[in-house]
């Protein structure tokens, strides 16, 4: 599969972080805007107990799960607390206004 169209930039919203689902790839994407500008894309379910990671809280550095406290780097979706856990990290672009991802390479497996 190469880049699945997502969204558009606009559709994030005032925090910068918004979450897709996307019934073809049976995914739920999670995209934002990091505290340094880059648009990121990841899994969008703490990989806890699979709660939707977009009820959390975004601070433009991490996520914060809203069920347990989980607490994830918003740059790499690699764990702060714990730090052994993980969100798969997707390749993303951008053409015209639109955010496209791609899931079958995972940035940080
Ligand atoms: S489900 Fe996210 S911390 Fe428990």
């Amino acid at each position: 599969m190469a880049f699945v169209k997502v969204c558009g930039v606009d559709d994030l919203g005032p925090r910068g972080f918004n979450a897709f689902y996307l019934m073809d790839v049976g995914v739920e994407v999670l995209v934002l805007r990091d505290r340094t500008g880059e648009l990121r894309a990841f899994d969008g379910v703490c990989p806890h107990e699979d709660y939707p990671l977009v009820e959390g809280q975004f601070d433009g550095a991490t996520i914060t799960c809203a069920a347990h406290g989980w607490i994830i780097d918003a740059s790499t979706g690699k764990g702060v607390s714990p730090p052994t856990c993980r969100i798969p990290a997707y390749p993303i672009k951008i053409e015209g206004n639109e955010i496209y991802v791609d899931f079958d390479t995972e940035l940080n497996a």
